[in-house]
């Protein structure tokens, strides 16, 4: 039972006690007054038969003496009394003797002739006696009181008892509504809780749903994703594979070889700048960030800019004087500004305008400076539901074979790993603005000097540990080491690699960093502390560990490397 149900459950029969109340104060109020009517009709009629006594007593001697004149002239001391209907004054054998009727009319001649009293009058008799002798009688008629006298003296006491009556019937009748609202609200109630049953189960098969299609959703992106990979790299691949084919002819001439091995190389950069965008886009890449002013590199920029935009649309630079420089990577940023313009320059296919504004953007939540480089376009646009998806990797407008849908997704990855942010405003037939927001240092805390970068130049022969647990891999560097003149010896474990090097002097030690057991970042420590004039190179394809924790100030090269990167770094770390 519910609490509002308890309270009403004690009102049930209230009603009914009240509306016999009020009945009862209604009866209560009529007996009254039939009671009261009864009394006052007694007293009446005991007066009426005073005033005849008393006529009866002063007529006696005239009625004894037959002297009618006396008995009128008794008779007519009563005329004064308008009530009076009629007097007569009768003797002993019923002759009338005086008297007379207030209408005027005759009265009749005796008593036994003498007409019933009508409903409103009060008839009486007296006798009249005379020494102990009846010697006649006397009648006397009076006007009852009005109805309408009557009922006016009633009026207030039966206005009183209405008025009881009423105010307890109304009572009765406000708590059979407080009653019938109760129910109602009551049930109402009931129906709440229902609906809010059913509000929750629904909130629960929604919340389903979104769970359901969430995860097909990832599904879907995920498949866009190992297909556009697949894709990509099948496309690289087959170029890598037919062109190797070719090179193993034996009477292939020099300058087709040459050829079939720059085809090689060539698909090689292209596969591994795709792993590279893939990984910018997990934000896996690791960053080499370096202090740059936006504004001078997108002076640099300008002729490379130029160039990807074609002759139909004309470059506009708006560069606000920037405080602060910004921490990134250099070729990720010039990457991402390039993906943005050939964005813009395929979506003004008729040429247009490209306009480049660089300005302050305030303050992160951090309290870092923020700085704005925002490239508009006076294009096509887009609408909400391209909008939506354009940062998802493979996601493209494009037709087959002129966008990857990776330009973005490298856009957003740069700028996450950043610390910044993309946004983007555009309207369909409207043109677009993708802003890149990109956290900057302090134009004064750029006073410590920037080492410049050492020049690569050649190296004398020396003692390299290639540490590399992939055996191709490992060939491969040995091959290229010493192509370069250099004495190379392999490890294939960071374990192998300490206990050579503990029996052999060399002059620098190339590690993998991702190897079972002992990794390349612990190698380099154990060796940092027991040989620290040993230089380590790690070389990594992607690594967690120096995402998450750095290289410990070790130079770090990115594979796929090539010859002349792997030598320089090399060479840059025996220098030190
Ligand atoms: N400036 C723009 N104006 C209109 N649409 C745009 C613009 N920039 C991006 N888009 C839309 O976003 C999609 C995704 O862009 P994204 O750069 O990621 O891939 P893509 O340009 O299609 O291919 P890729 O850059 O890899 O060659 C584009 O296909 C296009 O539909
Ligand atoms: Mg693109």
């Amino acid at each position: 039972m519910t609490p509002v149900e308890r309270v009403t459950s004690g009102w049930r029969s209230a009603p009914i006690a009240i509306f016999g109340l009020a009945l009862l104060i209604l009866l209560a109020g009529v007996g009254v007054i039939i009671q009261n009517e009864w009394t006052y009709d007694h007293a009446r009629v005991e007066q009426t038969q005073a005033l005849s006594d008393i006529l009866a007593a002063t007529t006696a001697a005239a009625v004894d003496f037959d002297d009618p004149a006396a008995a009128q002239q008794a008779v007519d001391g009563f005329r004064m009394n308008k009530q009076v209907r009629r007097i007569a004054v009768y003797r002993r054998d019923g002759r009338v003797m005086a008297g007379y009727k207030r209408d005027g009319t005759p009265l009749r001649p005796t008593l036994a002739t003498m007409r019933p009293p009508g409903a409103n009058v009060i008839r009486v008799k007296s006798p009249i006696v005379q020494a102990g002798q009846r010697i006649g009688t006397v009648t006397l008629d009076i006007d009852r009181e009005a109805p309408f006298r009557r009922l006016s003296r009633y009026f207030v006491l039966a206005g009183l008892f209405v008025l009881a009556a009423l105010v307890v019937a109304s009572i009765g009748l406000a708590q059979a509504q407080l009653r019938r609202a109760n129910r109602e609200l009551g049930s109402r109630a009931e129906a709440l809780a229902q609906a809010n049953v059913l509000l929750e189960e629904q909130m629960e098969e929604r919340a389903k749903a979104e769970d359901q299609l969430r995860q097909s959703q990832k599904m879907q992106a995920l498949g866009q994703l190992t297909g556009g990979i697949a894709h990509d790299f099948n496309n690289q691949l087959t170029v890598i594979q037919g062109s190797a084919d070719i090179l193993t002819r034996p009477e292939l001439p020099d300058e087709k070889r040459i050829r079939f091995a720059q085809a090689i190389v060539q698909s090689a950069t292209n596969a591994a700048s795709l792993t590279s965008q893939l990984l910018a886009f997990a934000r896996r890449q690791p960053l080499k960030p370096e202090r740059i002013d936006l504004n001078d590199l997108i002076r640099e920029m300008r002729d490379l800019l130029d160039r990807t935009m074609g002759e139909r649309i004309r470059i506009v630079t708006d560069l606000y004087k920037l405080p602060c420089r910004v921490e990134a990577d250099r070729a990720q940023l010039q990457s991402a500004i390039l993906n943005i313009a050939s964005n813009a320059r395929d979506a003004m296919k008729d040429g247009g305008t490209l306009t480049i504004r660089t300005r302050d953007a305030g303050e992160g939540q951090d309290g870092k400076p923020l700085v704005a480089l925002a490239i508009e376009d006076t294009g096509e646009g887009m609408s909400p539901e391209v909008l939506d998806r354009i940062f998802e990797p493979f996601f493209t407008t494009k037709r087959t074979g002129k966008g990857t849908g990776l330009g973005l997704s490298q856009v957003y990855g740069f700028a996450t790993q950043s610390g910044g942010e993309v946004e983007v405003d555009s309207k369909p037939g409207e043109g677009s603005t993708i802003t890149l927001v990109l956290p900057c240092i302090d134009a004064d805390a750029l006073a410590e000097a920037e080492a410049p970068e050492p020049e690569a130049s050649d190296q004398p022969p020396a003692r390299i540990l290639v540490v590399e647990d992939n055996e191709d891999v490992g060939a491969f560097a040995e091959t290229l080491l010493s192509e370069l003149g250099h004495q190379v010896t392999r490890a294939s474990s960071g374990e192998e690699a300490l206990d050579i090097a503990r029996r052999t002097e060399f002059d620098v030690v190339l590690s993998d960093v991702v190897m079972p057991g002992m990794g390349g970042l612990k190698l380099a420590e154990v060796l940092g502390r027991e040989q620290p004039e040993l230089p380590v190179v790690l070389a990594t394809g992607y690594s967690q560990e120096i995402v998450e924790s750095g290289s410990g100030g070790r130079p770090v090269i990115l594979k796929p490397y090539r010859l002349a990167t792997l030598s320089e770094a090399l060479a840059g770390a025996m220098r030190r």
